[in-house]
C-alpha cells in the first residue's frame, strides 16, 4: 500500500503522514519546505520525500509520483498572505493539483482513491438536510460574502463540486471539518450531512481528520460506506 500525501508539511497533513507511517503504509509526500517535517519522519525508512512545489511540477512528474498508489490525500490549504490567498499562481490551489491528480490517475487507469480534505463550509447540493441546515439568511450572507472576499473559500467550493459533478468513474470522498482545532485522536463521530449551523460550527481536531482518512485508505468497510461522499466529521463531545 503506496499513499500519496499532498499538504504533508501542514498541520493535518503531517498528522496524517505520521499515522500512516505508524500503521506500516508506505508513504510519499510532495512538498515546498521539507525541513518542516519532524526529523524522526523525514528520516522514516518508508517515507520518500520529493522537494517541488506541486503546483508548477510538470505532468509527467506527477503522473510518476501517481504510479502504484493505492490513495492520494490532498490536505493543502492556502497560506495566510495575500499572495497564498489571492496570488494568481496559487488562486485555485486545491482545485488545479486535484484535477490534475485525477487526470494522472485516469491516464493511469490506476483504482486509486482520492481522498479531499474538504470544509464544513461546503453544502452538498444533493443532500437535503444540507441544504435545509444552510437555508438561513445569516447564513446564506455569511456565504456570499466569503465567495466574494475570501479567494480560498472559492477554491474549496470548486473542488468538492469538481468531484460532485465531473469525476466520473473513480473512487473518491471528500471529508468536511467544520472547525478544526488541535489535538490528539480522540472519538468522533461521522454524519452524512452538516448539523450545526455556520455561527455554532462543530470542532474536529486534525488528528481526528487524520486518523479518519487512514481509516479510509485501509478499511474497505469504511470505504465502502463513505466513497462518493462528504462525511461531515466531528469530535464526540460536540455533537
Ligand atoms: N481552519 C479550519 O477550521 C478549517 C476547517 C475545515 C477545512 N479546512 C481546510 O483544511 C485544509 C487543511 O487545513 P490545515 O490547517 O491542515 O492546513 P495548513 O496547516 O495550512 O497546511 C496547508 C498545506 O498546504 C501547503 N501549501 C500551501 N500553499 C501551497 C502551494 N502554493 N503549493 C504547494 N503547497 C502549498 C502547505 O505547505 P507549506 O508547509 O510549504 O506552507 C501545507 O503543507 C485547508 O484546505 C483548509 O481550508 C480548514
Amino acid at each position: 500500500m503506496v499513499v500519496l500525501v499532498l499538504g504533508g508539511t501542514g498541520k493535518t497533513g503531517l498528522h496524517l503522514v505520521q499515522q500512516l507511517l505508524a500503521r506500516n503504509v508506505k508513504v510519499r509526500t510532495i512538498v515546498r519546505s521539507p525541513e518542516k517535517l519532524p526529523i524522526e519522519v523525514a528520516r522514516h525508512s518508508e517515507l520518500a520525500v520529493t522537494t517541488a512545489k506541486v503546483l508548477e511540477m510538470s505532468d509527467e512528474a506527477l503522473v510518476e509520483q501517481l504510479k502504484d498508489c493505492t490513495a492520494v490525500v490532498s490536505c493543502l490549504g492556502h497560506e495566510g498572505t495575500y499572495q497564498g490567498m489571492c496570488g494568481k499562481a496559487s488562486r485555485f490551489l486545491v482545485y488545479d493539483v486535484l484535477r490534475r491528480v485525477c487526470r494522472g490517475i485516469g491516464e493511469l487507469q490506476s483504482p486509486a482513491k482520492v481522498i479531499l480534505m474538504s470544509t464544513g463550509l461546503y453544502t452538498n447540493p444533493d443532500n437535503d438536510e444540507d441544504v435545509k441546515i444552510r437555508n438561513t439568511c445569516g447564513q446564506r450572507a455569511l456565504l456570499c460574502m466569503l465567495s466574494t472576499c475570501l479567494p480560498p473559500h472559492n477554491d474549496n467550493m470548486r473542488a468538492a463540486e469538481f468531484l460532485r459533478t465531473e469525476l466520473k468513474g473513480m473512487e473518491w470522498c471528500a471529508v468536511r471539518p467544520e472547525l478544526l482545532i488541535d489535538g490528539e485522536v480522540s472519538q468522533y463521530e461521522l454524519r452524512d450531512s452538516l448539523v450545526c449551523s455556520i455561527f455554532s460550527a462543530g470542532q474536529t481536531s486534525r488528528a481526528n481528520v487524520a486518523h479518519f482518512m487512514c481509516e479510509l485508505v485501509q478499511n474497505p468497510s469504511a470505504w465502502q460506506k463513505w466513497r462518493g461522499r462528504f462525511p461531515v466529521i466531528y469530535n464526540a463531545a460536540v455533537s
